[in-house]
């Protein structure tokens, strides 16, 4: 890696504020010209699909986030009048809420909930872990991700005493999420509990005519904000699902899509060379051989951005996973990523890249202010804690190459609003233009689906197996009897780990009598 490469290879985009530098992704000098074929064809596809084709041939939709922050782009003005409606809507009530126009029962609100999963959270976690303050922002802001009862309670124990305070946003695309329904039932619960009405309180950013919209109307909430099915749940940060938080957060949204926009002219050139989204997805294609031969180690150098790798986690890993490519071949595509941030993970896993198993390429992301503070200690003679940040980056960068392990960096000015929406739309784009690369489609989501199925049959089993143990009161059956008794014997470690769960928790109304080998254990209705 040396200086000459690393001026052939350092693009800096000066009107963005950003830098990719691919100098230490040891490609030959000939693997950009001979993916030029490849890489004209995705920006065809790229083309067409934010001219509103069916890009999403499976579920038969059109994929327009693009259009979030260049309505004039979208292909029907009945969606770019939507898109600047919702934008209006989202301000002004942001504004009222912020003005205590709009207020709960003991005044102004303090506090905002934001309950989703999956594409309606990690954005807005990302977004206001990236760009909130402990004393600036208007409203503090806490999430729902799951259904796990505990972290239910945790978050309601940090709003005790305050939910008269308390807005609740409930987002869901398609508006029949378990988790998100589940964490929405809950905070019902606990308003009832406090002797307030939740409708007044509650929000609800949902596809028209869903679960969740229509509860929303038929209960009155305090607003409804729409959520289109042209817009994929991990690429809707810029929609209401992400725009609605930040903007109740306090934070400049506007700044957030002019970013993007900004970014998303600069990836929309079909000039390779000159566009920093086909070239990293080149970069992927290189470092995985276009199949997921090796991971992404996503390691940002700033606190902000250590939700980046999660957002990106899903983005990239739900896009590119794909059992079969268009042409309905197996292909078992895919690109894992995971990290955190620097220089906190050279004291975790960093071991391992330098000196482990070579199966990753690592994108740096380094950010060049250090502070908002214009001056910043010495904690040594002319050194500051910025000076070490950047020192560990650097020296990590240098360790992985000499040991011949490969890396990306990305270099932003700040993390703002602006940044973030930038760094948002380069990820979108280059998941975009990578699944083209390898001919997938990045926009449907099987996998997820099965999962939600495969949890129904679990919830319907419980049920039967419940009611079974009900039916014959005193009476114990171990997991192998139980399942015989309701039909269905070939579930049998099911009905184990079910009853196990069940015979955990008060209130089941499950009594487990222990016996070894554990499977041999008995249960009975309490
Ligand atoms: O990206 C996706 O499509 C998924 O991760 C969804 O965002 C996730 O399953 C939540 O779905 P919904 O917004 O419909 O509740």
């Amino acid at each position: 890696m040396n200086w000459s490469r690393f001026k052939t290879h350092f693009h800096h985009y000066a009107d963005l504020g950003v830098s990719l530098d691919i100098s230490r992704m040891p490609f030959p000098d000939d693997f950009l010209a001979s993916m030029e074929p490849q890489m004209q064809h995705a920006f065809e596809a790229m083309k067409r699909l934010e001219a509103g084709a069916i890009a999403n041939p499976d579920e038969k939709r059109m994929v327009g986030h693009y259009w979030l922050r260049a309505p004039q782009l979208a292909p029907d003005p009945a969606i770019s009048h939507e898109i600047t409606t919702t934008l209006a809507a989202i301000r002004e009530f942001a504004a009222k809420v912020h003005a205590g126009g709009i207020a709960g029962p003991k005044g102004k609100f303090k506090h905002l909930l934001v309950i989703g999963i999956g594409g309606s959270a990690l954005g807005p976690q990302l977004v206001h872990h990236a760009l909130g303050h402990p004393r600036k922002d208007k409203l503090a802001v806490s999430f729902f991700d799951n259904t796990d009862p505990d972290g239910i309670d945790y978050v309601l124990a940090s709003l005790r005493g305050q939910l008269a305070r308390t807005l609740v946003v409930v987002i869901s695309k398609s508006g029949g999420t378990a988790e998100t329904r589940n964490g929405m039932l809950e905070t019902i619960a606990a308003f009832r509990a406090a002797g307030l009405d939740h409708t007044k309180q509650f929000v609800a950013v949902t596809g028209a005519g869903s679960k969740l919209d229509v509860i929303a109307r038929q209960e009155g909430w305090l607003a409804r904000f729409a959520m289109w099915d042209w817009v994929g749940g991990r690429t809707s940060e810029l929609s209401a699902v992400g725009l609605l938080p930040a903007a109740l957060q306090g934070l400049d949204i506007q700044a957030m899509l002019d970013g993007a926009a900004a970014m998303d002219e600069v990836t929309r050139y079909p000039v390779t060379a000159q566009n920093p989204a086909a070239l990293l997805a080149l970069m992927w294609y290189f470092a995985t051989n276009g199949r997921g031969a090796k991971d992404m180690v996503v390691l940002p150098y700033k606190d902000r951005l250590l939700l980046f790798s999660r957002y990106l986690q899903q983005l990239v890993m739900e896009s590119i996973g794909k059992e079969f490519d268009l042409e309905g071949r197996v292909v078992n595509q895919g690109l894992a990523v995971y990290g955190n941030k620097g220089s906190t993970d050279q004291h975790a896993y960093v071991q391992q890249l330098r000196e482990g198993v070579n199966n990753f390429f690592v994108t740096f992301i380094e950010v060049l202010k250090d502070r908002e503070a214009k001056a910043s200690l010495e904690v040594e003679p002319g050194v500051t804690c910025g000076d070490f940040l950047q020192g560990f980056y650097l020296g990590t960068r240098d360790a992985l190459s000499e040991k011949d392990r490969h890396s990306i960096t990305i270099t932003l000015t700040d993390v703002s609003p602006r940044s973030l929406g930038m760094l948002i739309a380069l990820y979108e784009r280059v998941t975009g233009l990578y699944a083209s690369l390898v001919g997938i489609n990045a926009y449907h989501q099987p996998g997820v689906e099965a999962g939600k199925k495969a949890a129904g049959a679990v919830i319907a089993l419980k049920l039967k197996l419940a009611a079974a143990l009900h039916a014959a009161p005193g009476q114990s059956f171990s997991a192998e009897q139980l399942a015989a008794q309701v039909g269905t014997p070939e579930k049998a470690e099911l009905a184990f780990k079910i009853l196990e769960h069940l015979a955990a928790n008060k209130g089941s109304g499950v009594k487990k009598r222990a016996r070894s080998p554990a499977f041999a254990s008995t249960y009975r209705s309490s």
